[in-house]
């Protein structure tokens, strides 16, 4: 299968980028994360002056992913560009590096461009403190200063179509060549009922969340980044395993960035998640990863011309169907009950509403 992707003029083994994060902090980490073989890594974010962050600055968030109050990078510019960036090429690695302007100003970006372009990075991801209304003028300082791939790595603070286009349109005509959806979404709180203590170390207490709750987030606005405004997107946020890769590119992304799966359940992960990418494509007869992008995006445009879904009540699937009875309670209208080791649905009450086809756990109700 060839797994190999071309982003934004930069060529990668394999699609799975590791995102700017604690595994990407220093080459001691970056070694660790270099041998499960990921398409390339994204530096912790470079700045001009080290952050220090809050201790703690991590939390699980069971079931949901992970709260997090870190800052940019802790060690200096001039550790990446004399010993970071060259040490990660020395790895054979793609290195993107990542970087910040804390003052937000276009010439401070263009600085730390021309310093890791000097240092040997493969491309830049220009990134922001939560709020990327600046960041088209650094995208241009940086791509004229370093003349690298130069990605823009977005957050949303508003989650709406027109926000979020407007952005991606100005960041394409500052000649992005890539934009990276997203950062984290936040802020956000988690307090310990026992001491009623906010679990995180800043001052408020805050955070910002990251893993699989964002995922929806990541999908729908990689969908709406890629038909509305062209620029080529790179998916971040809450992807963990390869299906999640594939539905990225099903609605259009070149590549995807993780961070939160390989924190939370170990770096073997990333090497897991390109396997079975590999067998998902193997098995469903997909020569390459081109092949299947944007495939998604060519239902939804048929779905607009043809107006809504209007389905009608789900059928069961006699011999899938175990009798397990899940459907039955979680059917807001009563409407199925099981008789004889096997779910009925009553017409009469059912809305169609689906909650029953997504719940059950062995695919005996469909449309
Ligand atoms: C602990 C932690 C630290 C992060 N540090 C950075 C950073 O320095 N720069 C950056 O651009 N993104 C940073 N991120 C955001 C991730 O790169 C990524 O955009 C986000 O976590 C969503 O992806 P995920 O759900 O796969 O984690 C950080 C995320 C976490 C959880």
């Amino acid at each position: 299968m060839e797994l190999g992707v071309e982003v934004a003029g930069l060529r990668l083994r394999n699609p799975v980028i590791i995102a700017s994060c604690p595994l990407t902090a220093d080459l001691r980490t970056i070694e660790r994360v270099a041998q499960q073989g990921p398409g390339a890594v994204v530096t912790k974010t470079i700045a001009t002056r080290p952050a220090r962050p809050p201790r703690p600055n991590m939390y699980r968030l069971s079931g949901l992913g992970l709260l997090n109050c870190e800052d940019w990078s802790e060690r200096s510019l001039s550790y990446w560009v004399e010993e970071g960036i060259p040490g990660a090429k020395k790895m054979g690695l793609k290195v993107i590096a990542s970087i910040v302007s804390l003052s937000g100003s276009a010439d401070e970006v263009g600085e730390l461009a021309e310093a890791v372009t000097g240092a040997g990075a493969d491309a830049i991801e220009v990134t922001c403190l939560y709020d990327p209304r600046d960041l088209p003028d650094q995208v241009k300082e940086a791509k004229s200063r370093s003349g690298l791939p130069t990605f823009a790595k977005i957050s949303i603070p508003v989650l709406m179509d027109e926000y979020v286009t407007e952005i991606a349109s100005r960041l394409m005509r500052a000649g992005a060549d890539a934009v990276v959806i997203s950062d984290t979404y936040g802020p956000a709180l988690h307090v310990d009922v026992a001491t009623g203590e906010p679990v995180l170390g800043k001052a408020n207490g805050s955070g910002r969340l990251s893993g699989p709750a964002i995922k929806p987030f990541t999908m729908y606005f990689t969908a709406l980044v890629t038909r509305r405004v062209g620029v080529p997107v790179v998916a971040c946020g809450g992807i963990s395993n390869a299906k999640d890769v594939v539905e990225a590119l099903l609605v259009g992304a070149w590549a995807v960035e993780i961070c939160t799966a390989p924190l939370l359940r170990g770096v073997d992960v990333i090497g897991k998640i390109i396997r079975e990418l590999d067998s998902f494509l193997e098995s469903n007869g997909i020569r390459s990863v081109s092949e299947i992008r944007g495939a998604a995006l060519e239902r939804i445009k048929r779905r607009e011309e043809i107006g809504p879904l209007r389905y009608g009540p789900p059928r069961v699937d006699g011999e899938r169907c175990t009798g397990c009875g899940l459907c039955e309670k979680v059917c807001p209208r009563g409407a199925i009950t099981i008789v004889n080791g096997k779910a009925v649905v009553d017409v009469t009450h059912c809305a169609a509403c689906g909650l029953c086809v997504s719940t059950c756990p062995v695919r005996a109700l469909g449309w």
